[in-house]
C-alpha cells in the first residue's frame, strides 16, 4: 500500500493532506523519513509503524480500541449536555470513522470498546448475539435478599411488556450490586435496580463478555486491544 493511502486509511485527513503532509517531510516509516506519497510499503502482517510528527502509530486494517470511560463524558460524535469521549481519543479515530460499540450513560463509567470494523460493532451490539456486561452499581438504599431475588427472577421496566431478568445479581457490599446483563436497553441497569425498590447512585460496566477492565488502565485512557483481548471479548 502506498504511504498516502496508508495515511488516509488510518485517518490522517483528505488524500491532499496526507500527500502534504509526507511531502513536508513530517511521515517517516520504521525510523526513516520518507517525502514520497507513492512510496509503497506491506502493510498485510500488521507490523508496519509509522511516525506523523515525531507519534509513532501502528498500521492497522481495523481499530479496536478500549477507553476506560470517566463520567461527565457523551458517547456521542455530536453530544448535547457534556464533552464526547472522542475528545479523549486522538483525531484520526473519529476521522476513520471508529465509533463507540454500544453506548454509556455520560455519568456511567468504565469499560467502553470503539471500533471502525462494522461486523464488530453489530457482533457487540446485536440484541440476538447476547454478551453478558457486568455492572457494578452503588445503590442509595441497602441490598436486601427480596431486591437480589426480584433482579435474577426478572423486573418489569416502565413502558416494556416482558420482564428483564440479570444473569446474576451479588451484593458485593451493603450499597454494592454486581449485576449481569444480556440486554443493553436504554438506562437498563438504573431502571432495573429501580423496578427492583432501590436506586442507582453511580455504575461502573466492569466486564464484556470474558474480558475484564485492566486496573493498569486509568480513567480516561485508552489502548487498542490485541488478539488475545478480542478472543476474551467474545468468550463468555
Ligand atoms: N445501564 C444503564 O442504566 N446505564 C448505562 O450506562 C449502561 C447500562
Amino acid at each position: 500500500m502506498n504511504l498516502e493511502s496508508i495515511l488516509f486509511t488510518q485517518g490522517f485527513g483528505s488524500r491532499r493532506q496526507c500527500r502534504a503532509l509526507i511531502g513536508d517531510a513530517r511521515v517517516s516509516v520504521d525510523g526513516t523519513v520518507c517525502t514520497e506519497a507513492d512510496t509503497d510499503f506491506a502493510v498485510a502482517d500488521g507490523t508496519l509503524r509509522f511516525s506523523v510528527d515525531g507519534v509513532e502509530w501502528p498500521y492497522r486494517e481495523h481499530a479496536y480500541l478500549l477507553l476506560n470511560k470517566p463520567a461527565g463524558y457523551e458517547c456521542s460524535r455530536d453530544p448535547q449536555h457534556h464533552p464526547s469521549v472522542f475528545s479523549l481519543l486522538p483525531p484520526q479515530f473519529a476521522e476513520r470513522g471508529v465509533q463507540c460499540v454500544g453506548r454509556l450513560d455520560q455519568d456511567t463509567t468504565g469499560l467502553l470498546l470503539l471500533s471502525d470494523d462494522g461486523k464488530f460493532v453489530h457482533q457487540f451490539t446485536s440484541p440476538k448475539r447476547k454478551v453478558p456486561k457486568l455492572y457494578v452499581a452503588t445503590t442509595r438504599h441497602p441490598l436486601d435478599d427480596a431486591q437480589l431475588a426480584a433482579l435474577r427472577d426478572g423486573v418489569l421496566l416502565h413502558g416494556e411488556s416482558k420482564p428483564s431478568a440479570a444473569l446474576d445479581a451479588q451484593a458485593r457490599d451493603t450499597h454494592t450490586l454486581a449485576l449481569s446483563v444480556l440486554e443493553g436497553k436504554y438506562h437498563q441497569v438504573k431502571r432495573m435496580i429501580a423496578a427492583a425498590g432501590n436506586r442507582c447512585e453511580a455504575l461502573h460496566r466492569e466486564r464484556v463478555g470474558g474480558f475484564v477492565l485492566p486496573a493498569t488502565l486509568a480513567p480516561g485512557a485508552w489502548q487498542w486491544l490485541d488478539d488475545n483481548e478480542l478472543d476474551a471479548l467474545r468468550g463468555g
